[in-house]
């Protein structure tokens, strides 16, 4: 494939020269596959990829969740915006969260292994998305305090995560938040290959076994450490971008854009392919 890739810093690799449909076959999937595992984001650039071609990528990719909020008419397809007008206002209210550094989905037993960002409108003066990278934060911690991290493990919650985004939020809105599973994962996440990445994000809510006020210190210091600019690597959309993120090692969040923003993004998300341990 005729792409051009030119790695990013301090991780990531960006491909510009290719068009939505090239992508939708068995060779540029895996190319893509293992650009994800080498690099951690890719980015192609002005990719214009369509709804039907997104969706077939995905499944090109592993399996893609599907989702009953009936969104969109493929329930693959998340619509990412805070206008109300182009989605329900529950799903814009709960988006809010999506301006704290999170992962997605780890409040699941199996966090999502990918996910595809595309932009359809973008705002051109804000809402970058910033991702920090975790494999890199972990292998940078002092050797003494991954050893002091080794065993601990975190409760993540729809709730806290919700907590943060919309403190302001009603009795009954909480107690719809605290209808969401919550989920205890290990603090440092060691996959199958041997490399490990912390998994942290505005979910995670207490440490087992620590006191609450203890815990939230640990945690707090932990998500200032991952998100160093060091770590950290920041997308500015042009609209037709599609940025795809090794969800399990990325933590990312979208910067501040105004709530009546025509910033539109079409989303998919693959499933988990290795529970955390
Ligand atoms: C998401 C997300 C960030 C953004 O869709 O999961 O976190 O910049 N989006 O829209
Ligand atoms: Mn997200």
């Amino acid at each position: 494939m005729a792409f051009t890739y030119a790695t990013l810093k301090p991780f990531g690799v960006e491909v510009t020269g290719a068009v939505g449909h090239q992508l939708v076959n068995q060779e540029a999937a895996e190319e893509c596959r293992a650009a994800l595992d080498e690099h951690g984001v890719v980015v192609y650039r002005e990719l214009n990829i369509s709804d039907d071609e997104l969706v077939a990528l995905s499944r090109l990719l592993g399996d893609v969740v599907t989702a009953k909020t009936g969104e969109h008419r493929y329930p693959e397809i998340a619509t990412i915006t805070l206008d109300p007008a182009k989605t329900n206002a529950a799903l814009a209210t709960y988006r809010q969260g999506n301006f704290l550094w999170h992962i997605d989905g780890a409040t699941d037993m199996l966090p999502q292994k990918a996910t595809l960002l595309t932009a359809r409108e973008v705002d051109d003066a804000d809402g970058d998305t910033e991702f920090a990278n975790t494999y890199l934060a972990y292998e940078s911690l002092p050797d003494e305090e991954r050893a002091k991290i080794s065993d601990l493990r975190v409760a993540h919650s729809f709730a806290a995560a919700q907590l943060r985004a919309n403190p302001d939020a009603s009795e009954q809105e909480r107690a719809a938040w605290d209808q969401v599973p919550s989920t205890v994962h290990p603090l440092v996440w060691t996959r199958r290959n041997g490399r490990k990445s912390l998994l942290l994000g505005a979910t995670a809510g207490e440490i087992v076994g620590l006191a609450a006020d203890e815990g939230r210190a640990l945690l707090d210091h932990l998500l200032e450490w991952a998100t160093q600019p060091r770590f950290a690597l920041r997308h500015h959309w042009r609209r037709g971008d599609l940025v795809i993120w090794d969800n399990t090692g990325m933590l990312h969040r979208a910067l501040p854009f105004d709530p009546t923003s025509r910033r539109l993004m079409h989303r998919t998300t693959l499933v988990g392919e290795e529970t955390v341990a």
